[in-house]
């Protein structure tokens, strides 16, 4: 058996040297085993699994993973600042069980109503409304004028919200991923904006998402209503955000698409593909605390410590990953949506959104090209995700004004959830 030797210092997985070369880091993290001791914050260490075959034994290991982090969260700062990700909520994120399953019943059964070809319609007329907003000044941040805030309309429209609170949506979730000082009144805030929405349903029911949670037959109260709406809203909006954004830069550097959106002869679709693979949105998660002492791919464990899973670095393995059923390849393989009981519930509906939005990027703004070298692009800190700070391009200025430039306007949530879905 393989013996390794753990590194004299846990390796930072913050700040900005991180940000700009994980892949470094997470090769020389896996000298030292299909474990190794990182910090993800000055004070807060933790186990990080960069072994493909380890973080699908894990992913699947109810038996000796729990979801529940209170007994690590008891020896962590209060104020620490991974705590807006990692603290324990209420939530199908940190439930085991029976728990898990009602939650998450909810969830998918929610889910299930967005009809694919209205979600495409919808996606691409916010897209277009975007783009609209910048399109004639011939540049613009693909990141902060677009793919940062399109997945929040869509939410919005979705839970049925009220626009005027959707920047403050996007701005708590955005917050709570950065792992800032400031990460844990981003999170109060977005629980706020909720909270108010939830009970304004219970009162007044409308053909929209959040008054389907609360009529489910889970029967949730208001309190679980609001933490699986936060938690719905929060674990998919970063993510989409670098879902697309990641996926964008692809398409803008990559030799084979020619340096502008449309110069190459790959699609959206491949772009997607190919960064779920290399650059997956969420880099490292999947928070898990061993309920007992356990030994675990030949690393002792102690019940209750922080075990974290590099989806990056598990799907960059170098030789690819062999699993139980033999050596995997293409698409699906990738765990970019994670694995097991808590793999991402929305990956369809993730997958349609990036894509739409992308195809309208590549057929409103065909020449647009990255406005910066690329090796002057900023990441954004912090040790989950995989998230440009900013993504400049340049273009052909576009004539807009047959177009619409002025506030995105929202669709009735009764148009994009279909009828009888929720009357029945
Ligand atoms: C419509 C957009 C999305 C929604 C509504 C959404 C929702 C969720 C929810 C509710 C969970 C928790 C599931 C549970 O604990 O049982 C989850 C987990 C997860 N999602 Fe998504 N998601 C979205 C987009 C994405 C995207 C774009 C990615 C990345 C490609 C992603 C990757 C993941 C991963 C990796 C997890 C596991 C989290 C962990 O590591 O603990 N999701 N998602």
């Amino acid at each position: 058996m393989t013996t390794y030797a753990p590194p004299p210092q846990p390796l930072a997985l913050f700040g900005p040297a991180f940000a700009a070369d994980p892949q470094g880091h997470y090769r020389a993290l896996r000298e030292h085993g299909p474990l190794a001791p990182v910090r993800i914050a000055p004070d807060v260490e933790a186990l990080l699994v960069t072994d493909y075959q380890a973080a699908i034994d894990l992913l699947r290991d109810t038996h000796t993973f729990s979801k529940d982090p209170r007994t690590w969260q008891a020896t962590i700062p209060p104020d620490s600042p991974v705590l807006p990700v990692l603290g324990h909520r209420p939530t199908a994120l940190f439930s085991d069980g029976a728990v898990h399953a009602r939650y998450r019943e909810a969830i998918n059964d929610s889910l299930a109503l967005i009809e694919p070809h209205i979600l495409r319609a919808e996606v691409a007329r916010v897209a277009r409304q975007l783009i609209g907003r910048f399109a004639a000044t011939g540049s613009g941040d693909l990141i902060a004028q677009y793919a940062r805030r399109l997945p929040m309309h869509i939410f919005v429209t979705w839970f049925g919200a009220d626009p005027k609170d959707g920047e403050r949506i996007v701005d708590g979730v955005a917050g709570m991923m950065n792992s800032a000082a400031d990460a844990a009144t981003a999170y109060a805030d977005l629980v706020d904006v909720v909270t108010r929405l939830v009970a304004d349903r219970r009162a007044r029911p409308r053909r929209d998402l959040t008054s389907y949670f609360l009529a489910h037959p889970a029967g949730l109260d208001n309190d679980e209503t609001v933490r699986q709406i936060t938690l719905v809203m929060s674990a998919g909006n970063d993510p989409m955000t670098n879902l697309i954004g990641n996926a964008t830069l692809h398409m803008l550097t990559d030799e084979r698409y020619a340096g502008s959106l449309h110069g190459g002869a790959m699609t959206a679709h491949e772009a997607i593909n190919e960064v779920l693979w290399r650059d997956p949105p969420i880099a490292n998660l999947a928070a898990h605390y061993p309920r007992h002492d356990t030994e675990f791919h030949g690393v002792r464990l102690r019940a209750g410590q922080l075990v974290l899973v590099s989806y990056a670095a598990a799907n960059s393995q170098s030789p690819p990953p062999v699993t139980d059923d033999g050596l995997r390849s293409g698409a699906s393989a990738h765990l970019a949506w994670s694995a097991g009981p808590h793999r991402c519930p929305a990956k369809q509906p993730a997958l349609l959104i990036a894509m739409t939005a992308i195809e309208q990027l590549t057929s409103l703004l065909c020449d647009a090209r990255l406005a910066v070298p690329p090796d002057e692009l900023l990441w954004r800190p912090g040790p989950f995700h995989r998230a440009l700070a900013h993504l400049p391009i340049r273009f052909t200025p576009l004539d807009t004004t047959a177009a619409p430039s002025g506030a995105i306007t929202v669709a009735d949530p009764s148009d994009v959830i279909p009828a009888a879905a929720i009357d029945s």
